[in-house]
Parts: C-alpha cells; sequence; structure tokens
C-alpha cells in the first residue's frame, strides 16, 4: 500500500492523539504519509500544528520565533473552578517554572544551574559507577531463564544514576515510578482531566517527598547536585524555592523515563536485527553508533511542542501569533531528505544528526548522560549475555505515543 492510500483513506487524525494499539505498535507508514502530503497541518480537534519534516521542525527548534511558555496557549484548558482542586494547581505552578518552558532570561538562569551536572567531564567521570550498577543487576537476571529487560535492567540502571546524581535515595523506586508514571502520561499534549489530576497529585506527593531532603542539604552540604541547588537558591539571585523543587521534580521525570525507553528500544533493535548484533558483537566500539541509530530509528521522545511568538511563513503555510506547534521529532528522524534509507536500521549510519534530543537553547540537558548510559547498557548486557533472545516478537508500545518505548520486553538469557 503506498502512503498515499493510507493517508486518503482514513480520515486524517492528529498522531498524537492515536490511541490504536496497531498505530502505536507501527506509526511509521502513517508518519511517512503526513510528510508526503501534510507536512505542516493544521489539527482543527487539537487546535495546533503538526509538522512532520525534518527541515522544518529544525528551523522551528532554532528559530527564536517560536517560543515555550505553552501555558500561555489560548486553548489551555483553564475554567476557574480548576483552581479549586490543589493538584491542578500544583501541577500548573510546577511546569510553569520546569526549564522546559521557560523562556530566557529565566531560562538561561536556571539552566546554567543545573548545567554543570550534566557536563560531558562529569559524566565522563561517572562512567565507571553506571558500569558498576550495570554488572551488579545482570548479575542477579542471569541467574533466571527468562527476564522482563525494562523491569530488571532498563528501568533501574538510569534511576540510580539519577539518585546519586541528584543525591536521592533509590530504595523508593515504586513510589518515583509511579509519580514519574503520571507526570509523563502528559507529555504529548494530553490534556484529559483525569490525566491532569493524577499528574499533579503526583507533584503534591513529590514535593512533600523532596523538601525534607532539601531541608536536610541547607544543614549537610554534600557532594551532590541537591546541595548545589540549594547553594543556588540560598545565594537569591539564582534560582528561587519554587523554581528549586520544579526543577528537582523536572530531572527526576525528564531524566528516566526516557532513558528506560532509549535502553530497551536498543535491545529490541538488536534483537530485531540478528547481522547488526552480530556486528555489534564483533565491534563492542560501535555503541556509540547504536545508540545514535536507535535514537534516530525509534525516537524515545516523538514530539515537542512550541508557540509561535510572531506570524511566520513556513512551507508554505502561514503560522500565526499564538499559535501552537507540535513537532514530530520521530518523523523527522525517518525524514528520507535527511536520511537516505530511513527506514532501515543500520548501526554504521555516519549521516546521523537526528533531533531525538532537540535542537537550539533547550536540546536535552541530558544527552550525554542519556547516550553514556545507552552505550555501557547494551555492551554489559551482551558481554555478559551473548545468547540473548526476544521470548516473543509480538511487542507492544507503550501509549501516549509521544514517549516510544515497549510496555515489556521478556528476553530469554539462553
Ligand atoms: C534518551 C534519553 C532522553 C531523550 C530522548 C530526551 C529528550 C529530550 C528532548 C527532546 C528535550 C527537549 C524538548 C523540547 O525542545 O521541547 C529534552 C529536554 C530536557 N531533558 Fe532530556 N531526554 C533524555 C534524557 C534526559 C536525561 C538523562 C536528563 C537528565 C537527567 C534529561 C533532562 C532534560 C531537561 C532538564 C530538559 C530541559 C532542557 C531545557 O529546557 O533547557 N533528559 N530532553
Amino acid at each position: 500500500m503506498s502512503n498515499n492510500t493510507v493517508f486518503t483513506a482514513q480520515k486524517l487524525v492528529n498522531p498524537l492523539s492515536l490511541t490504536d494499539q496497531s498505530f502505536i505498535n507501527e506509526p511509521y507508514q502513517l508518519l511517512a504519509a503526513f510528510r508526503e502530503n501534510a507536512p505542516i497541518w493544521w489539527c482543527e480537534a487539537n487546535k495546533s500544528w503538526v509538522v512532520s519534516r525534518y527541515n522544518d521542525t529544525q528551523h522551528i527548534l532554532r528559530s527564536p520565533d517560536f517560543e515555550k511558555q505553552i501555558q500561555r496557549w489560548k486553548y489551555t484548558p483553564n475554567p476557574a473552578w480548576l483552581q479549586w482542586f490543589p493538584q491542578f494547581k500544583a501541577l500548573k505552578e510546577t511546569s510553569a517554572t520546569w526549564m522546559l518552558n521557560m523562556n530566557p532570561p529565566d531560562h538561561t538562569r536556571v539552566r546554567a544551574v543545573v548545567g554543570r551536572a550534566f557536563a560531558p567531564s562529569t559524566i565522563h567521570a561517572l562512567k565507571p559507577e553506571i558500569e558498576k550498577v550495570a554488572h551488579h543487576l545482570l548479575e542477579l537476571a542471569k541467574q533466571k531463564e527468562q527476564f522482563d529487560l525494562i523491569a530488571d535492567f532498563a528501568f533501574p540502571l538510569p534511576l540510580a544514576i539519577i539518585g546519586l546524581i541528584i543525591g536521592i535515595p533509590v530504595s523508593d523506586a515504586d513510589k518515583l515510578k509511579s509519580w514519574s508514571k503520571a507526570l509523563v502520561a502528559i507529555i504529548g499534549g494530553n490534556r484529559a482531566l483525569p490525566k491532569l489530576y493524577d499528574s499533579g497529585k503526583a507533584v503534591i506527593e513529590l514535593r512533600h517527598y523532596l523538601t525534607p531532603m532539601i531541608e536536610d542539604r541547607r544543614k549537610n552540604p554534600q557532594n551532590d547536585l541537591l546541595s548545589v541547588l540549594v547553594q543556588a537558591e540560598e545565594d537569591g539571585t539564582k534560582l528561587s524555592t519554587a523554581e528549586l523543587l520544579s526543577n528537582l521534580i523536572l530531572l527526576i521525570v525528564a531524566g528516566h523515563e526516557t532513558t528506560v525507553n532509549l535502553i530497551s528500544n536498543a535491545v529490541l533493535c538488536l534483537l530485531r536485527h540478528p547481522e547488526q548484533l552480530a556486528m555489534f558483537k564483533q565491534k563492542p566500539e560501535l555503541a556509540h553508533s547504536v545508540i545514535n541509530e536507535v535514537l534516530r530509528y525509534e525516537s524515545p521522545v516523538q514530539a515537542a511542542p512550541r508557540l509561535a511568538n510572531k506570524d511566520v511563513v513556513l512551507s508554505g503555510q502561514t503560522i500565526k501569533s499564538g499559535d501552537m506547534v507540535w513537532m514530530l521529532l520521530g518523523s523527522a528522524n525517518r525524514d528520507e531528505e535527511q536520511f537516505p534509507n530511513a527506514d532501515v536500521f543500520d548501526i554504521t549510519r555516519t549521516s546521523t544528526h537526528h533531533l531525538s534530543f532537540s535542537e537550539g537553547i533547550h536540546r536535552c540537558i541530558g544527552a550525554s548522560l542519556a547516550e553514556a548510559e545507552g552505550a555501557i547498557a547494551i555492551t554489559t548486557l551482551f558481554a555478559t549475555l551473548p545468547d540473548l533472545k526476544l521470548v516473543s516478537n509480538n511487542i507492544d508500545f507503550q501509549s501516549p505515543f509521544a514517549l516510544r518505548g515497549p510496555r515489556k520486553l521478556m528476553v530469554r538469557t539462553k
């Protein structure tokens, strides 16, 4: 079936709203049809633009004509009665002070404080610790005949490392997991009230969880990011108390769920492409190249929003000031104009300037960390368990589509 047939045979639906499992499992044919037929498409139902080509996406990410503070969007559901619920109020307050949602100069100020903890040199020094945690988890997993790669490896590894960086104990992994799940459910523009309520509830619980740790660092500073942020807040000019708390929450959520998906997508891609896996086993030095290709081929974050701050004409469409734009990063990463044979998983690909970490001033602060964790995860995994296999090739991916990764990944050790 050609992309055109798929496109005209269906009523146009925003991929970000689709929950149909067959689309979630295999979204790329529809995304290709969008790129070909409606690369900048106005979605009336969601009152926003959907952008699917590489060049347009990259242009928007780099352009000062598009900004954050998307909570100022005129269609944000914001009836007065929502304020009666502390959950909605908490979510609104917190997300407004996430650096992810800020514009300069506030964004520049907050990012400067947090950024040092994620500089490539700092991450390089963390590698032995990441290797240690990966080995430890695999020693436990390899005793079983089969195990869920996500529950036993891809989930606990980044959680242990972000816990170490921030300075929070990971003994509360289950609680952190459910808070983080509730918060990521609204990524991708899901504005269903029950989802917003659960996210707000998670924010309130996270605040209760983090506040005593912040108070502890005021009295007993340690060598962790929490202490750095507390000192910046006490300085009075670098970080407000609200910004301190909300950006801690952002780091726990943004830094975790995404990396879990990167690791599990990487393992799944390799197990589904045995010739690529064989090449990687022969040349483990390709680990970074594998991770780059996985980020492109199965992008863990599929969408990013911006608000136009002036009228902009892009590829023949007029985007009006105040309009919301959703860029489909995973679609841009499959654009044939940028990546020849874009639907082929090729770990030796050289032209790989993917947009999975976004671009411009909001480019992911944790990119070096995620890449290091991904590369160490697959190297350690296939060195420890060279005969690893999928239990079944029927893998369901998670909803919402905006965050891409398998729900569960059962593997056999022999
Ligand atoms: C594979 C893993 C990851 C992916 C795919 C990813 C993806 C992204 C993307 C696409 C953005 C920008 C969104 C936009 O432009 O609207 C972003 C921003 C961000 N990411 Fe990541 N991320 C990953 C891992 C991490 C990690 C490990 C951390 C930290 C521990 C982190 C923290 C952040 C923060 C704080 C921002 C906001 C940056 C800013 O607004 O200046 N991410 N990430």
